[in-house]
């Protein structure tokens, strides 16, 4: 039986950073309010001229550097994302070009913050499949460029950047364990923006109305967040016949460091196994996670058969969970 291993991480964010005090000066808030119920301090955001592809192709640059792979021997390439460069082409298919990966499929994959997990979990079936062999997978965002900044329930929390990994098919049993992933479409309006696409299409009447930026009914957002991460969670140690105690680092999304100390009381996880950089770069969607995985391990948080456990939440609402043996 093959697994996927992840043979390499690479991350990228742009220079440009917007701190707490900064924006004290653009919303209603204070530096103060932000750090206690969200645990961030500052977020790196693009400038203009900047795009998702951007971050993608450098986080992609480093991961297959590390990797030891060259673009010739990339089957596929997965991107999650919400915030595409453009609706068509695919993030995907922006970086295929500009890495010259000629022999790779490539599409995005759309489900909030999840997206990653999501592209993680199709890029491990088409491996264990047979039907690929190397996959790039990248969580890359520019949530800055759909952002209200007139709304301090959202702007204060987003950033920018871009996760990758390398997926290869190994032998052995290191690799991904599992994958579980969920959705319940009936909250999608609690995490929306409502224009620019087929059902209300850019028009002045949409400009006017600021439908082109994300709008959160954060409270509750939060409320089914911390009960979908922990019922991913559970559902990804029972499959696996771990508990929380045998989990050597958690990897969650960071979207509230409050979330996140939630679930790890709920798995009974000490803080030394949350891996927690929210204070940083802020909520980036779907470049949270793959992010975190390059921090982790290039700060030599994760060693050789370590067990990692993943887990997000994101707007759909869609959450999901993995886990490997590093
Ligand atoms: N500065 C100061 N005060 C603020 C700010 C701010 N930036 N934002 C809101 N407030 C005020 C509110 O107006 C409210 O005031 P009131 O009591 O006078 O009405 C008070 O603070 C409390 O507001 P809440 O919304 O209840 O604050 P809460 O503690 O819930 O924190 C937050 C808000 C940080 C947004 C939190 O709800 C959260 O993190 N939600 C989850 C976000 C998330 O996980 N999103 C999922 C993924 S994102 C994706 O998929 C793209």
């Amino acid at each position: 039986m093959y697994k996927a291993r992840i043979i390499g991480t690479g991350s990228h964010v742009p220079e440009k950073v917007l701190t707490n005090k900064d924006l004290e000066a653009i919303v209603d808030t204070s530096d103060e309010w932000i750090l206690t119920r969200t645990g961030i301090k500052e977020r790196h955001i693009a400038s203009n001229g900047e795009a998702t592809s951007d971050f993608a192709y450098q986080a992609s640059l480093n991961a297959m550097e590390m990797a030891g792979t060259s673009p010739e021997e990339i089957d596929m390439i997965i991107v999650g994302t919400i915030t595409p460069d453009m609706n068509t082409p695919s993030v995907a298919c922006l970086i295929q070009s500009k890495l010259e990966a000629k022999r790779a499929a490539a599409f995005d994959v759309s489900a909030g913050c999840t997206s990653f997990l999501y592209a993680l979990s199709v890029a491990d079936n088409f491996i264990k499949s047979g039907n690929a062999e190397k996959i790039l997978i990248v969580g890359a965002e520019t949530l800055s460029k759909i952002t209200n900044y007139e709304d301090r329930g959202t702007c204060i929390l987003f950033g920018d950047g871009a996760g990758a990994v390398v997926l290869s098919k190994e032998k052995g049993n290191r690799g991904i364990l599992s994958t579980h992933l969920f959705s319940d479409g009936s909250y999608g309006e609690l995490l929306y923006m409502p224009g620019g696409g087929s059902a209300r299409p850019a028009s002045k009447e949409t400009l006017e109305k600021r439908e082109h930026y994300l709008r959160m009914d954060g409270n509750k957002v939060f409320k089914v967040a911390v009960k979908s991460l922990e019922e991913a969670a559970l559902t990804a140690l029972s499959h696996n016949d771990l508990t929380g105690e045998s989990i050597d680092l958690f990897i969650p999304h960071q979207a509230n460091l409050r979330i996140i100390d939630a679930i790890g009381k709920r798995l009974d996880l000490p803080p030394e196994k949350i891996f927690i950089n929210i204070d940083k770069y802020g909520n980036t969607s779907s470049a949270s996670v793959p992010i975190a995985i390059d921090e982790a391990n290039r700060q030599n948080r994760i060693k050789k058969n370590d067990l990692i456990l993943l887990d997000a939440f994101g707007a759909g609402f869609t959450w999901g969970s993995a886990v490997l043996r590093w």
